[in-house]
């Protein structure tokens, strides 16, 4: 399966932080920010990985992660001009997915938790989209997702004043082939920008979205604010002190996925 992760943006929430070097290569804990959403992927299974920064960032990833060679995957490169939002990825990405569906991943998204990569592996090959929902105390600053009995999506927002649940969506999304299609018939949204959450809509307008409520005892966290760069790091640093594991450690999470075939 392949992967992209979005490692663009301007990261202002994290000035002066960010002013001179991209929110993605920031510390956290004992890692760079992207080993984290990059071992998400593999652990997902995945075997080759887009990563799409921005272009004055592009020779600083290309150095820290060369081809992958050394994560037993491959990796290539793609830039982003301008931050214009998040359903640029699919295409930007459109050479690379080469009409195949694919795991989008945010370069600051942190997923921990029992049972993860199985799960993500199951996904492989959806037909339609697949997300997730994760419950919040505060879900005003992301997607929101409103489900049936059955666990039907039923209403979807991003960022909403008033949310009808407490059911955020995290940066982290399975899609079918159709995504380029749709993210190329979107139009911005009223910040300016191409909403993933507006081309997820579409497929649950179509009955083709599926959302899967993460277990309780999942970690999720968006690191793009002072206070969750620093939880993230504070996590992997009681965890992994604790425990004796590596958390966000590409090559530990290869031997893992080998381990477990
Ligand atoms: O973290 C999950 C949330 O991510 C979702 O619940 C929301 O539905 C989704 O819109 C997104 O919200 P954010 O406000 O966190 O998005 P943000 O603009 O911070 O961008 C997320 C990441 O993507 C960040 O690492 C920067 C990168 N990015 C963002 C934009 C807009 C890009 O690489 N290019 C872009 O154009």
């Amino acid at each position: 399966m392949k992967g992209v992760i979005l490692a663009g943006g301007s990261g202002t929430r994290l000035h002066p932080l960010t002013k001179v070097t991209s929110k993605q290569l920031l510390p956290v804990y004992d890692k760079p920010m992207i080993y984290y959403p990059l071992t998400t992927l593999i652990l997902a299974g995945v075997k080759h990985v887009l990563v799409i920064t921005r272009p004055e960032d592009a020779p600083s990833f290309k150095a820290l992660l060369g081809n992958g060679s050394e994560f037993g995957i491959s990796i290539s490169y793609a830039e982003q001009e301008k931050p214009a939002g998040l359903a640029q990825a699919p295409l930007i990405a459109e050479d690379f997915l080469n009409g195949e569906g694919f795991c989008l991943i945010l370069g600051d998204n942190f997923l921990y938790g029992s049972g993860l990569g199985r799960k993500l592996q199951n996904l492989n090959s959806v037909e339609g989209a697949t997300v997730f929902a994760y419950k919040v105390n505060d879900p005003t600053q992301y997607g929101v997702v409103e489900l049936d009995s059955n666990g039907k999506p039923i209403s979807i927002e991003e960022k909403p004043k008033s949310p009808k649940t407490d059911l955020a969506i995290p940066g982290l999304y399975f899609f079918d082939k159709e995504i380029v299609d749709i993210c190329r018939a979107l139009k911005p949204s009223p910040r300016g920008e191409l909403e993933i959450t507006d081309a997820i809509k579409e497929y649950m307008s179509r009955g083709k979205l599926s959302v899967e409520v993460l277990p309780i005892g999942t970690a999720w966290l968006d690191m793009g604010s002072f206070e969750s760069l620093l939880e993230a790091g504070e996590f992997v640093h009681i965890v992994q002190a604790r425990q004796g594991v590596l958390i966000g450690d590409p090559i530990t999470a290869m031997r893992t996925r080998n381990s477990s075939k």
